[in-house]
């Protein structure tokens, strides 16, 4: 993936993204927007908005800030806060990888299914560990490919495409959480057959790498045998 591409790729999905992966991924972006369980007057960065299909479930008390690589996307986004009267909405195009706020902005961050698609996840989330206030949370959703199996076979295939497809079908929880050290709170499976990802970090001032299989996770977390955590499914309101 580069800048190109993902501009490109996105031009072309724009007006049909909402048929294509509004009903589709809109659990996912219920599920993070409560986890997020904002408070009044918080402020919260969405990175990679699209065409701004979760803006309508934040609450009116919070201001969210939404940023985009794709002014195609942007518009869309814009078109929809307008259409629905969203006051609390701020939209800017900006590329997450280099964030134009200063350190310690926001109390919240989130990001739904733009991992796979930035060019350097590693550079996405130093950037947005920087603007994100210490002891405050980032959640990120996401596909991340399977270890084994057809599905993997499926995503090895797939792998190519890469470019024209606009994510990485290739992409492991271990590889991502790897790639900062904010602290794992959670990782919970979303979406039709659990697909998807719903992962929670938090901005504590933590030594070293982790990984997503276990040792290193927070202790709100209760790992289970398959690697993920459902904390959250049992205990939504965690702090
Ligand atoms: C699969 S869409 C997800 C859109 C939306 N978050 C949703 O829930 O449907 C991925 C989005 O990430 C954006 N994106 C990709 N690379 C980016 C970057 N470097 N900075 C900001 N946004 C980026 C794309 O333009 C696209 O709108």
């Amino acid at each position: 993936m580069d800048h190109q591409s993902v501009l490109s790729a996105y031009r072309r999905y724009a007006g049909v993204y909402d048929v294509l992966f509004g009903p589709l991924f809109e659990p996912g972006r219920r599920r993070l927007i409560a986890a997020m369980d904002c408070r009044p007057g918080e402020t919260v960065l969405e990175a990679g908005v699209g065409t701004g299909l979760s803006l309508p479930h934040y609450p009116a008390h919070v201001g969210v800030v939404g940023i985009d690589l794709s002014p195609h996307m942007l518009e869309r986004a814009h078109q929809r806060a307008q259409r629905m009267d969203l006051k609390n909405i701020d939209l800017r195009c900006m590329d997450v990888q280099q964030l134009d706020f200063p350190d310690d902005h926001f109390d919240k961050v989130a990001c739904m299914y733009i991992a796979s698609v930035v060019p350097d996840p590693e550079a996405m989330l130093a950037e947005l560990k920087r603007v994100c206030r210490a002891g405050g949370d980032v959640f990120v959703l996401n596909h991340f490919s399977g270890s084994q199996g057809a599905v993997r076979r499926i995503e090895q295939s797939l792998s190519p495409l890469a470019r024209r497809l606009g994510f990485r079908p290739l992409f492991p929880l271990d590889d991502f959480v790897a790639l900062t050290d904010m602290e794992l709170v959670a990782a919970n499976p979303v979406n039709a057959f659990g697909y998807w990802t719903l992962v929670h970090l938090r901005n504590t001032a933590k030594n070293g790498k982790q990984t997503a299989s276990g040792h290193a996770l927070a202790e709100t977390a209760t790992p289970i045998a398959d690697g993920h955590d459902r904390s959250e499914e049992t205990a939504p309101a965690e702090r």
